[in-house]
């Protein structure tokens, strides 16, 4: 089996170290233009852009390295379309905030523009800074969120399924008339809790008939949405044995939604750092940890756990003495960083940190270094192989330590050393996401629906065993 991999373009977040001299804009097209084009040199499957509204806010203040600002995800890649022919796009997009029936047809024009290659990543966002951006004001809670989220994509889906279930297109009226069309697509009703819409789609589908979804959220109601709605998560599970783990997980999950357990490919975010030799290793990657966790992240790090302000704590001092606060802090990605799981975590740094004599900025690098990947491209493409041996996952989503270059050595020398190896393809299979993904039809399109009949649109979308 080969292993796939995706890039995703942080746009916050320390993992991208903004500020070397050789790091790149943010903003410029120039980067995204250079990092794509890499990419699909590389034969990745996907651009993976992650959606930020509002910068990062922690404890009330900025994160020194969240990025100032950058472009709408969607305006981004129908650009980036027009330079490529293979690669996926895929746009972040949040639920909570976004109108369902306009950002389906804003992800189905980009699909069609892209002939087949986009992908929507389906947030729910969950913090309340960027919940004041909008004026329904505030954010929704966990579960209410899952459960607009589940509305948006069952709207969405009616969106895109609308002109293919209304009859023959535009395609075989010669003049493209309106009038000339087949049966108009029929409007659906779809209540929400916020709102509710009547609606009717206007496109012809793309090659690969929907956007593929791909989802990110990892709680217990993060994951069964994944199994019910999405076709690719984007896990935070990248080490072999956790991704081992949540793959049994998500695949029980995936057959206990009435799916087939190989329908959701699972796709890590992983780090991946090549050294020339083995010998260059450890400081290359100390470098990359020493840019990326400056005095102030580490601090914000550690408060993302302790729950509380720690500023008057010195970043080359010990850890609180005192235990974490047993309340959410409104860090971006929170699931991992709740209520008991912080005392036990807690312990943990403590340990390491006294065993190792480790200041609160070393123990933050300390826990850092032990993620992701780090070698020469021989010994990385080794410890692949066993990922794609068992099926653990079905590729790697890459966060580039730097922009624009940071592709460069895993495409010139880890991609042929993986193919050497049998488990990366030599050429893309397909022209389209969902077929080079190995993704059957949307779910709402398998051989129940008949081709052509313009009828009732809603009630063949809501067949349950479907979603
Ligand atoms: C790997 C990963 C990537 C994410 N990327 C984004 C993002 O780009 N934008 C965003 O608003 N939320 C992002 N999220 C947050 C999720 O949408 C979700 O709100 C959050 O994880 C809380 O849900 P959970 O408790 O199910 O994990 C991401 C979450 C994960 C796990």
């Amino acid at each position: 089996m080969s292993i796939q991999f995706g890039i995703f373009f942080q746009g916050v977040n320390y993992s991208t170290v903004w500020n070397a001299p050789e790091s790149g804009s943010q903003t410029e097209f120039e980067s995204f233009r250079r990092v794509i084009q890499t990419a699909e040199r590389g034969l990745f499957t996907a651009f993976f852009l992650g959606e930020g509204l509002r910068l990062r806010e922690h404890l009330g203040h900025l994160h020194d390295l969240d990025v100032a600002g950058r472009p709408d995800g969607l305006t981004q890649l129908a650009a980036l379309a027009a330079i490529t022919e293979h690669i996926g796009l895929v746009a972040t997009q949040n639920t909570t905030y976004n109108d369902p029936v306009d950002l389906a047809h804003r992800l189905q024009s980009l699909d069609v523009i892209s002939g087949g290659r986009a992908a929507w990543n389906v947030v729910t966002t969950d913090n309340a800074w960027t919940g004041a951006n909008f004026r329904r004001g505030g954010y929704l809670d966990h579960a209410d969120r899952y459960r607009q989220a589940g509305d948006a994509i069952d709207i969405a889906r009616k969106v895109w399924d609308a002109r293919a279930l209304a009859g023959p297109t535009a395609e075989i009226a010669p003049d493209r008339r309106a009038d000339r069309w087949g049966a108009a697509p029929a409007p659906f009703h779809h209540e929400l809790r916020h709102y509710d819409v009547d609606a009717a789609g206007s496109l012809p589908g793309s090659p690969q008939q929907h956007p593929i979804l791909f989802q990110a959220g990892d709680s217990p109601d993060g994951r069964d949405f994944a199994a019910k709605y999405a076709e690719v998560v984007f896990s935070a599970h990248g080490t072999f044995d956790d991704a081992k783990e949540f793959a049994a997980d998500i695949r029980a999950r995936t057959v206990a939604a009435g799916r087939p357990a190989d329908d959701l490919k699972i796709f890590p975010g992983q780090e991946f750092i090549v050294a020339d030799t083995l010998g260059e290793v450890d400081d290359k990657v100390r470098w990359v940890r020493e840019h990326q966790i400056t005095p102030q992240t580490a601090v914000a790090f550690v408060e993302a756990l302790w729950g509380t302000d720690l500023s008057d704590h010195d970043p080359d001092g010990p850890l609180p003495t005192f235990d974490p606060v047993q309340h959410e802090t409104g860090e971006t990605r929170g699931a991992g960083f709740r209520a008991q799981k912080a005392l036990d975590t807690a312990n943990q740094w403590r340990a390491l940190s006294e065993s190792k004599r480790l200041s609160i900025r070393e123990l933050v690098i300390e826990i850092g270094t032990r993620r992701g990947f780090a070698g020469t491209a021989d010994s990385i493409a080794d410890e692949l192989v066993p990922f794609s041996r068992e099926h653990v996952v079905d590729g790697f989503n890459i966060t580039p330590w730097l922009v624009p270059s940071g592709l460069d050595d895993i495409v010139d020398k880890l991609v042929p050393a993986l193919q050497e190896r049998g488990v990366y393809w030599t050429e893309y299979p397909a022209d389209t996401l969902r077929e080079n993904l190995g993704l059957r039809p949307p779910l709402t399109r398998r051989g129940d629906v008949p081709a052509t009949g313009g009828a009732d649109v809603t009630a063949r979308v809501e067949t349950p065993a479907r979603v």
